[in-house]
Formats: structure tokens, C-alpha cells, sequence
């Protein structure tokens, strides 16, 4: 099968690196792909917004299937336009992709079917979330209802702070249109888990669970980022656990996307807290997450190809993924900055070094090449990825990797997977 991946970040490193393993593939392009994609496949010089562009080339050199990798693509109906020239694509439409382009539509969807998540109010004025938000004295989050690129959440455990929260997003409109409605949510307790699973239309194949890391700062301190590692499986989601999401949030979303015409295919990821009261749903991802498809497709034994185009034909249910037990953990090295202003274009060294070390992956996401050189071109750099016996071990292993890997202002938090153990 002839393949076209679109995204160019670490997850769709991850996943390019997996589809070259499948036995059914003869050739693979990336659009735009990184320097790590182009170690197996061919990159494509074509931007993942450039839906045109993509369309034309996916038709003029037939391909068999299209995975789209990120939200943007999504939202803005790729998947509609490939499957308008009759080229099977992997991922859901844009009505469907709202799940995630728009917390007032997930919100929504929750309430119509009864899907633990936090008590919510929706707002378009400033004034009315600031008032609201003023009413309260319990810590609130604050959420741009657009796409924000994981940074659009505030959690703020002072009102004053969330009214400042409110006023950037909707004021000062840090994240333009995306910012034209908050939603204002209770803060919830508890350990984070991502729960990601294939989904046809009707039938549910959930992968192993993962943990993703979103502040920047070690013990969760800082601004949210785009997630700066994450580990596979999470502990805390136990079997009773996982039957429990199952049940309660991943069918009745199915379900409900079906009730509501907008029918779900792709990867759906449930970003949910742990409470004490059960598992609640925070935001749903209508793709693979950034970074948690790093160690989750270090640890997939399955071909992934067979997989997605069993998801597009709805023969989810003819398909069994076996899964390494081994744990795996993945750190990201940023940018010094990030997720405020850093600098690009530092030359990286030592990535041979440890992508040669057992059980390492080293997958690409801001990487570029200038003069024969790997160079840093953006916040999240690299996904140092390794599998071990334990957690503990696949951890020591992934810091062993990223201790090899130099560029100036290099970053990562040194906690990753630290609530697993
Ligand atoms: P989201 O993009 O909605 O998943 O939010 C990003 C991050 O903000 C989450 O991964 C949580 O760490 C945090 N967050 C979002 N909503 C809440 C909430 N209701 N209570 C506590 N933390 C939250
Ligand atoms: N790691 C969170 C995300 O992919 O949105």
C-alpha cells in the first residue's frame, strides 16, 4: 500500500516509524514530515494546512490511504475532502473533529449523554465569565473553547487569577478566534490518564492506557505545554478502572457522536482526572496525543497499518493488537523557554549515540537540517523514548538518552514517570 502521512511533529514520527514495520506497505511519504520521518519515508514538501495541496498530491500519486496525524487538518476537513475523491483516510470529519475543535460541542455531547465530566458554564462575554467567575471562591479553569495547542487551559486556584485568565484569552485574544468563547469549569482532583482507542463508527479497540506531563515544570508546576513526557501503561489505570471508562465514557461518546449525525472514526483520546468520585473526562483529542504515541507505539506488537485501514473499512472488530507488557517511557527535550518565546536553531549533537542504545527511540519533532547538520526549529525538539523490564528501568534508559543529546538550552523535566513508581 502506498501511504501518505500528514504532520510533521513527534507523534507522527512515531507513527511513520511504526507503518514502515508493516509488511503491506511499499512506500510511505510524510507531509511535511522532520528529519526523523525522512529516515523512513520520503518527506513531502507540503505544509499539513495546506489541505489542497495534500488532496492533489494524494490523488495524483494514488494513494491508498491518508493518515492524518494533527487537529488542525482535522478541524479544517481533510478527511472530508480526501473521501470526496474517493482516497480512504484515517481520522474522523470536520463535524466529528469538533469533539475536540470545540470544548462548547464536547461539552455538549457530555451533557446530552450523561458523560462524567466537570460542572461547566459557557461563555462568548467577558464581562459575563468575568462576573461569574468573581461569584465564586473555589479554584477554577479556564478554557479557550477553540484550538490552542494545549496551551488554551488555565487552572487557577485564585478567582483574580482566573478572571486575568479569562481576560487574555478573551480580551487580549492571545489565541485569536479560538478565544471567542471560555468555558469556566470546577478544578478537579486526582491523577491524569490519557485512554486512546481505535473507533470505526460503532465498534471500540482501546489501547494500552499512558500518562501524559503537561506543566513544564518538574512536580507539575508551570504553564501547560503541549505535554513533556509521558510513560506507558499508567499503573492507576487498573483492568476494574479501564472497564469503567469503557463503559461510562468511551460508548456512550460513540454512541452519542452517532445519535448527534456526526459518526466517530479515527483515534479518540479521553484526557481524564481520576477522581475519588471515578474517572472524569477533561478534553477529548480526535488523533494520537503528543507525546503519549511515542511509548505507545513502542509497545504495539500489531501491524498499525492493518489496524487503520480495518478502522476506515468498519472491521475494527475482525482486528486483535497484542502489546509488549514491557513498560515504555518517553522524555521530551524542549527548547529552553518553551512555552513562552526560545530560540531556534541550535545544533544538535549526539543523537546517533543514543538512538544506537538498547530499546531507545529517538523520535523528531522540532528538528530541521541546515548544512548537513540537525538544528532545532521548535519548542518541543526531540522524544526521547525506551522500554525497560519496569518503569523504573525504561526511565533510567530514557535519561541515559537524553544525557547523550546536546543542544544549547536543551530542557526536559527529570520527573517523567516518577508518579508511577
Ligand atoms: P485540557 O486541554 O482541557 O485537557 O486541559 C489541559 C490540562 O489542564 C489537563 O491535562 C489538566 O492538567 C488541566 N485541567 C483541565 N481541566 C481541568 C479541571 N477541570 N480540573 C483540573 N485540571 C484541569
Ligand atoms: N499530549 C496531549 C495532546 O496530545 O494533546
Amino acid at each position: 500500500m502506498k501511504v501518505l502521512l500528514v504532520g510533521g511533529g513527534g507523534r507522527e514520527h512515531a507513527i511513520a516509524w511504526k507503518l514502515s514495520r508493516s509488511k503491506k506497505l511499499s512506500s510511505l511519504y510524510i507531509a511535511p514530515g522532520n528529519p526523523g520521518t525522512a529516515q523512513v519515508g520520503t518527506n513531502v514538501d507540503l505544509a499539513d494546512d495546506d489541505l489542497e495541496g495534500i488532496v492533489r498530491f494524494a490523488s495524483d500519486k494514488a494513494m491508498d490511504l491518508v493518515v492524518v496525524g494533527p487537529e488542525d487538518p482535522l478541524a479544517a476537513g481533510l478527511v472530508d475532502r480526501l473521501e470526496a475523491e474517493g482516497i480512504k483516510a484515517f481520522g474522523p470529519g470536520r463535524a466529528a473533529a469538533q469533539l475536540e475543535a470545540d470544548k462548547a460541542f464536547s461539552k455538549h455531547i457530555m451533557r446530552a449523554n450523561s458523560i462524567p465530566t466537570a460542572e461547566s458554564r459557557t461563555f462568548t462575554s467577558f464581562e459575563d465569565a468575568k462576573a461569574y467567575i468573581a461569584s465564586r471562591d473555589e479554584p477554577v479553569v479556564v478554557k479557550a473553547a477553540g484550538l490552542a495547542k494545549g496551551k488554551g487551559v488555565f487552572v487557577c486556584d485564585e478567582p483574580a487569577d482566573g478572571i486575568l485568565a479569562a481576560e487574555k484569552i478573551m480580551v487580549d485574544k492571545l489565541f485569536g478566534a479560538a478565544g471567542s468563547t471560555v468555558i469556566v469549569e470546577d478544578k478537579l482532583l486526582g491523577q491524569e490518564a490519557s485512554i486512546l482507542a481505535f473507533v470505526d463508527g460503532r465498534n471500540i479497540y482501546v489501547m494500552e492506557s499512558s500518562q501524559d506531563h503537561k506543566p513544564v515544570g518538574e512536580g507539575d508546576t508551570g504553564p501547560n505545554t503541549g505535554g513533556m513526557g509521558a510513560y506507558s501503561p499508567a499503573p492507576v489505570v487498573t483492568e476494574k478502572l479501564m472497564d469503567q471508562i469503557i463503559r461510562e465514557i468511551l460508548v456512550p461518546t460513540v454512541d452519542g457522536m452517532n445519535r448527534n449525525d456526526t459518526p466517530y472514526k479515527g483515534v479518540l483520546y479521553a484526557g481524564l482526572m481520576l477522581t475519588q468520585g471515578g474517572p472524569r473526562v477533561l478534553e477529548y483529542n480526535v488523533r494520537f496525543g503528543d507525546p503519549e504515541t511515542q511509548p505507545i507505539l513502542m509497545r504495539m506488537k500489531s501491524d498499525l497499518l492493518e489496524v487503520m485501514v480495518a478502522v476506515c473499512d468498519g472491521r475494527l472488530s475482525e482486528v486483535d493488537i497484542q502489546w509488549d507488557s514491557r513498560p515504555a517511557v518517553c522524555v521530551v527535550m524542549a527548547s529552553g523557554g518553551y512555552p513562552d518565546a526560545y530560540e531556534k536553531g541550535k545544533t544538535i549533537s549526539g543523537l546517533e549515540t543514543a538512538a544506537a542504545m538498547k530499546e531507545v527511540m529517538v523520535f523528531h519533532a522540532g528538528t530541521g537540517q541546515k548544512d548537513g547538520q540537525i538544528i532545532t526549529t521548535g519548542g518541543r525538539v526531540l522524544g526521547v523514548t525506551a522500554m525497560g523490564p519496569t518503569i523504573a528501568q525504561a526511565k533510567t534508559r530514557a535519561y541515559e538518552a537524553v544525557d547523550a543529546i546536546h543542544f544549547e538550552g536543551a530542557y526536559c523535566r527529570r520527573d517523567i514517570a516518577d508518579k508511577a513508581l
